[in-house]
């Protein structure tokens, strides 16, 4: 296979990308080699990519721009264009959801529909950005660890731009996310255990020297593609923020990019300094972010034991744990646990009323919206924002709890 030359210094590009950041220590790296965590000695944080602010980027420039994440061009780390891996990936359907929130005596409730996404949820942003930069800078192979949904996402971006992809999954994740991998011709290998077990074994995996491993925040382009969610959430709103974004939390990079785009867009003058308050939100069964925000930390514990039906939330220790506490701080959040059978009904509630068939982790932010809304957290009156990130598609085994709403 051809290997693909970095970008040469000065050569002509959209990308304002300009270097990678270390989010621990400060430490700064460059951008035309591969990079994958700090290698500080002690630190070993994600890094950010930063981008260079200085000249004006007028948002009406996104006017006749392709409409998937590719439009926000100038913030994204690929260098030409050349290099895009695209399936059509981001610029989801932003959905007011009226009746559902009438379901609450809610007035402003919108759902970002990730579910229409290539490969059916929002693990296509990251790894399309990942898996496009990966070749730029002349990776071959790829590997993840996955709770099935990355799985599928890396396997069809790889299968696009000719990689190999090796994929560790749970070996009692739903069928489909298993079929998907082998459809797009990855070499898929099924795991007794959970996440963690999976990323465990590729570390010690004799094969690991020749594959680029693409774990959450372990390499620091998914993050940039996931941010995207941040800029399209802003843009359909009107260059709007609203009062609350609700998350379903595993690895939390959506959390994080969402921040991190809501920063970027102030330096660029699209939206003021109003935040949202970010709620993480995760299944009882599977909750170190909870725990520890409950508990005050600025540090995750690994979670024994993980389980729960929303697969994609059975992440028992999130690499970026730190920052994922520090956005739900800094922003005045929250972190919210639900049960499998709030997970349930909600799947049911979101689709008799609104006609979307979420999966179960995107369902947990509506059983969480509710949980805020008794508590107090949250008023009726707020402009609240639910993250579907996947599709129920893929979970043929779960049943509705009951008939009709
Ligand atoms: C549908 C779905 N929602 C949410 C998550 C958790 O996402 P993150 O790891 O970005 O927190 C996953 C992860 O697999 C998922 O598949
Ligand atoms: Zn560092």
């Amino acid at each position: 296979m051809k290997a693909f030359a970095p970008i040469l210094p000065g050569a002509k590009t959209l990308s304002r990308f300009t270097h990678l950041s270390c989010s621990g220590c400060g430490a700064e790296y460059e951008s035309d080699r591969l990079q994958t965590v700090c290698t500080r000695e002690g630190c070993g944080q994600p890094l950010l990519a930063v981008y260079d602010f200085r000249k004006p980027l007028p948002k009406r420039k996104l006017r006749r721009r392709v409409s998937s994440m590719w439009r926000y061009r100038e913030l994204l780390p690929v260098g030409d264009d050349a290099h895009i891996l695209s399936l059509g990936e981001g610029m989801t359907p932003l959905l007011p959801s009226m009746r559902l929130a009438a379901l609450a005596g809610m007035q402003q409730l919108y759902i970002k529909d990730e579910s229409a996404n290539p490969t059916a949820s929002f693990k296509a942003r990251g790894l399309s950005m990942a898996v496009s930069k990966a070749r730029e800078l002349g990776v071959q192979a790829c590997v993840i660890p996955t709770a099935g949904n990355a799985g599928g996402a890396l396997s069809a971006y790889c299968a696009r731009g000719g990689l190999e992809a090796h994929v560790f999954m749970p070996a009692d994740t739903p069928e489909m996310f298993k079929l998907e991998c082998r459809q797009f011709g990855a070499s898929l290998q099924l795991v007794d255990g959970l996440i963690s077990d999976c990323g465990r074994i590729i570390q010690q995996h004799p094969q690991r020297h020749n594959w680029f491993d693409v774990s959450t925040l372990k390499e620091p382009y998914r993050l940039e593609g996931k941010k995207t969610m941040g800029y399209e959430i802003a843009e359909q709103l009107g260059w709007e923020v609203p009062d609350v974004i609700i998350y379903p939390t595993g690895g939390g990079t959506g959390l994080i990019g969402i921040w991190k785009a809501l920063e970027e867009m102030q330096q660029l003058g699209w939206v003021g300094s109003k935040r949202p308050r970010m709620v993480a939100v995760q299944a009882e069964g599977c909750q170190p972010i909870v725990q520890a925000f409950e508990q005050g930390k600025n540090e995750a514990e690994f979670f024994p034991h993980a389980a729960t039906i929303a697969s994609g939330l059975r992440v028992p220790f999130a690499y970026g744990h730190r920052l994922i506490l520090k956005v739900l701080r800094e922003s005045n959040g929250t972190a919210v646990a639900v049960s499998d059978a709030e997970i349930l009904e909600a799947v049911q509630e979101i689709a008799q009323c609104e006609g979307l068939f979420v999966a179960p982790e995107g369902a947990a932010t509506w059983a969480a919206c509710k949980r805020l809304l008794k508590a107090g957290w949250l008023e009726e009156s707020e402009k609240v924002v639910l993250l579907n990130t996947g599709s129920g598609y893929k979970y043929a085994g779960l049943q509705p709890t009951s008939g009709k709403q």
